[in-house]
Formats: structure tokens, C-alpha cells, sequence
């Protein structure tokens, strides 16, 4: 009974150490604060600048401070505050958005493949959906004050469907969550994937994929 209970918590250890919803690794120093400047050294992440050179400045940014232009085919913005705008993040395993939305606006089906979505609506009303592994498909009107959380990974959006602008704050375990932006991913991507495969994908004529394409640059 006693070696059952042993496996038991063996298989509950090792299931820990496995479980996907583990992030970036631990930090193994106080900081790391990355040196984004440096080309000829790769690592997982970036190296840290010198400690004697590393100042106050380092740990604060105002990447967020400012409203993004929603002035574009989607009528929303993602501004990002992660390692690579604010290196102060280099190996701590976080980093936040903002969203801003116009009316209507929408931040189109995503993923991101390094990180848990954790958001929270400042101002304004989002319909927030992501969608699981077995295509079931999650999603409410979140208003301001509340959250929503998007498990790592799932393909998920936010839509503005009120007449105000709107605004969301979203935080990540990683500090690079990396985003793929489904119709950037699938419509324009250099080179462009084959129209015959998307139109078989999707079950179309490939002058409709054309037509999709040409509206993200190709
Ligand atoms: C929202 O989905 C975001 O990625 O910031
Ligand atoms: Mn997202």
C-alpha cells in the first residue's frame, strides 16, 4: 500500500514537473537585465548587461503609458511591454500588454505559444472567446473591472462590440509570450502558403483565398 502511495506522489511530482503549464524557466540571479544590443552571443533569451552597469531606469518603462493607434484594418492595438521593450523582464517570466480598442474594434483570433493570458477590461465592454483543443468554443461579455484568463496556447480574441472605445490590460508568464495572429499566419505570411492548400483547408475556391490574401499583402 505504502509503495502505491510512494508511485502515487512520484507520478504526482514528475506530472508537476511535465505539466505544460509551466513558463519561462526560473530566474537563477536577481536580475538578468538583457542586453539586447549584443549579436554575436545566442542564448535562450538574452544575455544580462554588466550588473555594474544595470540602473534604476533598467526596471521601469512607460512602454504602456500611452494609447496605441487604432487606426488600422482591425480598429485595435496591442502595445507590448515585454523583454524586448522593456529588458528589465530578461528572465523573470512576465510581461503585460494594452489593447486599445476603437468601437468595433477587434484583436483577431490569436494564440500565444509561451504563455497563460491573464486580462483585465479597464474600460469599455469586450466579448472575450477562446476556443479548446476540442473545439469548444468559451467566451462572454466581460465589462469593466473583470477579468478573463486564456489558457497557453488556445487561439482566443476580444471584440469591442460597444459604441465607446475600449481598453484592456493583459499579463503573461513569459516574457515573450510570442502571438500568432491566425489571419496574418494563414493570409500573409512571406512567402505565401500556396493558395490550393488553403483553398482546400478551408474549402473554397482559390479566388477567395486570393481575395483574403490580398487584403494582408499578398
Ligand atoms: C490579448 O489577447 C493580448 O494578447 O494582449
Ligand atoms: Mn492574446
Amino acid at each position: 500500500m505504502e509503495s502505491v502511495a510512494r508511485l502515487f506522489l512520484f507520478l504526482c511530482f514528475a506530472l508537476f514537473l511535465l505539466s505544460p503549464c509551466r513558463s519561462d524557466p526560473d530566474p537563477l540571479q536577481d536580475f538578468c537585465v538583457a542586453n539586447l544590443q549584443t549579436s554575436d552571443v545566442t542564448v535562450d533569451g538574452f544575455p544580462c548587461k554588466q550588473t555594474s552597469s544595470v540602473v534604476s531606469d533598467d526596471f521601469f518603462s512607460t512602454a504602456l503609458s500611452k494609447a496605441g493607434n487604432t487606426d488600422n484594418i482591425f480598429s485595435s492595438n496591442v502595445t507590448s511591454a515585454d523583454v524586448r521593450s522593456f529588458p528589465g523582464l530578461n528572465t523573470l517570466g512576465l510581461s503585460m500588454n494594452r489593447v486599445d480598442f476603437a468601437p468595433g474594434g477587434l484583436n483577431p483570433p490569436h494564440s500565444h505559444p509561451r504563455a497563460t493570458e491573464l486580462g483585465l477590461v479597464l474600460h469599455g465592454q469586450l466579448l472575450v472567446g477562446f476556443i479548446s483543443t476540442s473545439n469548444v468554443f468559451y467566451s462572454k461579455i466581460v465589462n469593466e473591472g473583470e477579468n478573463f484568463v486564456i489558457p497557453r496556447g488556445l487561439v482566443h480574441f476580444q471584440y469591442n462590440m460597444g459604441k465607446e472605445k475600449a481598453l484592456a490590460i493583459t499579463t503573461f508568464n513569459s516574457q515573450l509570450p510570442g502571438v500568432v495572429v491566425a489571419p496574418l499566419t494563414l493570409f500573409g505570411s512571406k512567402p505565401a502558403i500556396p493558395s490550393e492548400v488553403l483553398a482546400k483547408a478551408f474549402q473554397v475556391d482559390q479566388q477567395v483565398v486570393n481575395q483574403i490574401k490580398s487584403k494582408f499583402g499578398n
